[in-house]
Order: C-alpha cells, then structure tokens, then sequence
C-alpha cells in the first residue's frame, strides 16, 4: 500500500514538475496496479497526442523542404475564416523564406477551379481543401503540397492532414494549425501560432468541450509558452472585447437567452436587478470592464434562466468555456479575441471581401480594418434575418434529418452558420440541412450535434454520396459537411440523404 503511495507521488511529481517525460519515468512502477492503471490514463491524455503530433511534424518538415525548394508558389484557400488564416500564415511563411507567393480564394474546388489552378502552372500550396479532391488534382497534374483537414480522398506523400494520423479534423487540428505546423518548419514562424489559433476558432473546432482539444491544443500552448496567447476560462458569448455588455445579451442568439436575447429592454433590466450598472459616466461598460464578481453575478443568472427554461445541460455548458486572448492586439477590438476575429474575417470573405480579411491578418490596422468592420456589423443583420426566416418558413422533419430550404433569402456562403446557429431551437436529435440557390445550382449546409456523430452520423460521407446520387458533389466533416447539387433535385437528395442517415444511426446501434 505504502509503495503504491510512493509509486503514486513520484508519478504526479514527475507529471507536474518532472523534465523528463512522465510516461518514461512511470516504466519501472508498472508492477504496481495503481501506478499501471495510471500510466494508461496518462498515455491516453498526453503521450497519444505527444506522440501524433511528432510524427505530423516530420510530415509537416518534408511539406516544408519541398516549399523552400520552389522559386514562386501560388497558395488556393478557402474564403471562410480558418481559409484565410491559413492562406495569410502560408504566404508570411514564403514571403520570410524569400519565396514569391500569390493567393487564390475559392468558394470549393471543383473542376472548374482546378482548371484555373492548373493553367497557372505554379507550384501549388492548397490550405484548408484539396484533401477531399485529390483525384482531380492528380488528374490536372498539378504539381502541389496540401494542408488540410477535410476528409482525405486518398492519400497522397506531400498532404499533411490531421485525418491521416488518426487526428479529427473537425475538433483536434484544423485547417490553420496544419498550415501552422508547416510554416514552423519553414522557418521561426512562431508569432504566426495566433493566426492558427483564430482560424481553429472559426472552424468551431472548440466547439465540442468550449475549449480547444488535441493537438490544437499543443498549438495553443506553443502559443501561450511564446506569450502570443492568453487562455482562461470565461463566459463564451460574442462582442466580450466591443460591445456594450447589455448589447452582447440582446444578440446573443446561440444560445437563445429565454427572455433577453432580441430584446433590448430585458438585457438592461437584468443588469440593474443584479446591481450591475450598464454605464461608467458617459461609456456604456463591456463585459471586458466588468469586476470580477460582476461577471460572476450575470454568468449564474444566466444560466439559472436557462435551466428554468429547461435547456439541455449541453448547451447550458456552452455559456461558459475558454476563451482566447491575442495579446500583441489592442484591447477592446474585435482583433483581441479569437471568437470575435475569426467572426470578423468571416465578414470578409463570405461576403467576397476576403481580400479585405487577408490585409488585416497581414497586419494592416487602418483602412482594412475599417473595412472588415463595416462587413462585420452587414453578416450580424444578416445572420438574425437567417435567424428570423427560420423561423418564418419553419423547419421540416423526416425520419431521420430536419431541414429547410432558404431559396434566393440566404445566401449559400451564411446559410451553413444559420444553420448551426439553429440548434439552439431545433431538434437536436436529427442532422440539419439548409438549402440555398445559388449561381451554380443548390448549395447544401449540414450541421450535426457532437452526440449524433457519436451515434454514428457522418455527414460528409452521407452528404457526398447523396449528392452524387443527384449529379452533385458533397464532402466536408463528419459533424459539418456542405454539397452542391442541380436545382430541382432536392426532394430526391433529401429522400437519399435521410435513407444514408437512417442507415448510418442502425449501423451504430446494432
Ligand atoms: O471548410 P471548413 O472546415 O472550414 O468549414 C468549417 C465550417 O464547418 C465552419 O464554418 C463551421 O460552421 C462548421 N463546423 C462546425 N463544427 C465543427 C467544425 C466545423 O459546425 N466542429
Ligand atoms: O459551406 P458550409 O459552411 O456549410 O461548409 C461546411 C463544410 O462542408 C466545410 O468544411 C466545407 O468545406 C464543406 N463543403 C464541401 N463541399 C461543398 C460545400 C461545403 O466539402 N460543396
Ligand atoms: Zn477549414
């Protein structure tokens, strides 16, 4: 008893303060039970990601030699925010390395903007897609590297792709801490850490646990050691750094605050009762003004009203998490927190201003800046009208998905945000499918919940083949996937999509 004591002081000791890696120290203890028992505990919580994240990083070092061997090299990226991050950290890395680079946003890759890609004739850096269009790519013959984290389709020498390695790509590395991984190993691209971290927030990836997990976390913690980053726990609504805090609760709408969120009066009523008051002289007072037991007084009564309202304890959660700090931005901008930027860039580029996204992830702090936040004030009109049309056309269920179809009154770049933002008032045990037109045909967005992909749901795999069931194509995250399919066909992708689905959740429980 008193060695399995002895076993277990060491082993903390050495977790906590050792220099030496824990797991090596633990080897000689593991006649013990306890000590046994721990060490796989650990293994599990530190040596598996340890472990991943090295062999990523020789992967992420051969991306890199084949870069700096190139003279000129063009980076295609996608226009969302981790899209932009990632293309901004890929053409900081080739400009330090003294390497030409242009960039290319595109909505998807499909052939026709791989045929765009491929008359360039420049080596190729695609960050945040080509994973899931591999065999396009080899068919141009374009000469390339990838970084990405959508579902691979096949494998190929110079991708380096979280899913490759065992790695979730929706919650564990996203597709700018991939680009991240090769930038370091270009060069001391080390300041880039925080455009890793806002483009993870952008993709959700903290979405799961209200903090990042995996191996976006030792990122986070590269960031964090090099005093880029400051990480605590926090309350997790949008506008903490800009807004008037009873402004923040008015627009708070995932999740709905019962009572406040819409309505301007409630919010500043809330304030006054818990004795906080909403103005400092002439200032309205933001949430990053607050006393301490301020914060704490409001974060209780909001989620003492949301468990009145008798909300799931899931997403009772999500009012609290981390929250991320860039500490080399001024305070009080949308630029100081990783939820409030990622939201800014996508602004940007959902709305085909990702240029404008771009200079201000490659430090431009004037007019770009101005810019962004015009877009940024035009996405949250249009993110509550979504909201509000939703509400309006309602949302119909199958057997196994729920789904609505915004026609021409979303646009297919936002529809997919409305559509997550959805959960907070739909079914939350089917998958949820937005449809809206566009100029090519019908853009599809699919949401999922973290429980319904532990169940079993995929909805890349379920929407990709659905959709070339109708002429389309589809791909994406097992818990966030899009397609593009011809106009009229939607019914028939529905009916295949709820089928897949169904199969998809039996397979799981039988
Ligand atoms: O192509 P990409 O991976 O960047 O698309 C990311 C989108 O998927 C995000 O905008 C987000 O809406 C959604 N997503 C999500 N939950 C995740 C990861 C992504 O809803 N865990
Ligand atoms: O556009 P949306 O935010 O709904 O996209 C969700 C996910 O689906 C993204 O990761 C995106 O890259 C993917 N997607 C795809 N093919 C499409 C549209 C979206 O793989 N045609
Ligand atoms: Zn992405």
């Amino acid at each position: 008893m008193t060695k399995n004591i002895l076993a277990l002081i060491i082993v903390i000791h050495s977790v906590l303060i050792g220099d030496m890696h824990p797991l090596f120290l633990m080897q000689p203890l593991l006649h013990f039970r306890t000590t046994r028992k721990l060490y796989f505990l650990v293994r599990r919580l530190i040596d598996v990601d340890l472990a991943k994240y090295k062999e990523m990083l020789r992967k992420a070092y051969e991306v890199a030699l084949m870069l700096k061997k190139q003279e000129e090299v063009l980076v295609v990226t996608h226009v969302d925010a981790d899209g932009i991050t990632s293309g901004s950290i890929a053409l900081q890395a080739l400009e330090r390395a003294g390497i030409e680079g242009n960039i290319l946003f595109v909505k998807q890759l499909d052939p026709s903007t791989i045929e765009q890609v491929a008359d360039r004739n420049v080596f190729t850096w695609f960050t945040d897609l080509g994973s899931g269009q591999l065999d396009l790519i080899a068919e141009k013959k374009i000469e390339c590297v990838i970084t990405d984290h959508h579902v691979p389709q096949g494998h190929y020498r110079l991708q380096l792709n979280p899913n490759d390695f065992g790695v979730d790509g929706a919650h564990e590395l996203g597709g700018a801490p991939t680009t991240y991984l090769v930038a370091k190993s270009m060069g001391l691209n080390y300041d880039l850490v925080s455009l890793a971290i806002v483009g993870a927030v952008g993709d959700l990836q903290d979405s799961r646990h209200g903090k990042l997990i995996g191996l976006n976390r030792l990122v986070l913690q590269e960031g964090v050691e090099g005093n880029f980053i400051s990480a605590f726990r926090d309350l997790r609504l949008f506008g903490k750094q800009t807004r008037p805090v009873y402004k923040m609760l008015e627009y708070t709408f995932d999740p709905y605050l019962p009572g406040i969120s819409g309505n301007e009066k409630a919010a500043l009523e809330l304030l006054e009762s818990l004795g906080i008051s909403p103005k400092d002289g002439e200032f309205w007072r933001r949430w990053i003004d607050l006393s301490y037991e301020e914060k704490v007084a409001l974060t209780s009564e909001l989620v003492k009203l949301c468990m009145e309202a008798g909300y799931p304890v899931s997403t009772i959660k999500r009012l609290v998490g981390e929250t991320y700090i860039m500490l080399h931005e001024e305070e009080g901008t949308e630029l100081r927190d990783a939820m409030e930027y990622s939201t800014l860039l996508n602004a940007t580029a959902r709305y085909g201003h990702e240029d404008v996204g771009l200079k201000v992830c490659l430090g431009d702090r004037g007019e770009a800046l101005r810019r962004a936040r015009t877009l940024l004030q035009n996405h949250r009109r249009n993110l509550s009208e979504g909201l509000k049309l939703v509400d309006e056309i309602g949302i119909v269920e199958l057997d196994n998905i729920q789904y609505f179809h915004a026609e021409d009154k979303i646009l297919d770049t936002i529809v997919g945000i409305v559509a997550g933002m959805c959960f907070s008032k739909a079914n939350l045990r089917k998958p949820i499918i937005a449809f809206a037109n566009n100029s090519e045909g019908v853009k599809v967005s699919a949401r999922a919940t973290q429980r319904l992909v532990e169940m079993g749901v995929h909805l890349a795999n379920a929407l990709r083949i659905a959709a070339e069931k109708v002429g389309g194509k589809g791909g994406g995250h097992s818990i966030a996937a899009g397609a593009l399919i011809p106009a009229g066909c939607e019914k028939e992708f529905l009916r295949e999509l709820d089928r897949i689905i169904g199969g998809q959740l039996a397979k799981c429980r039988s």
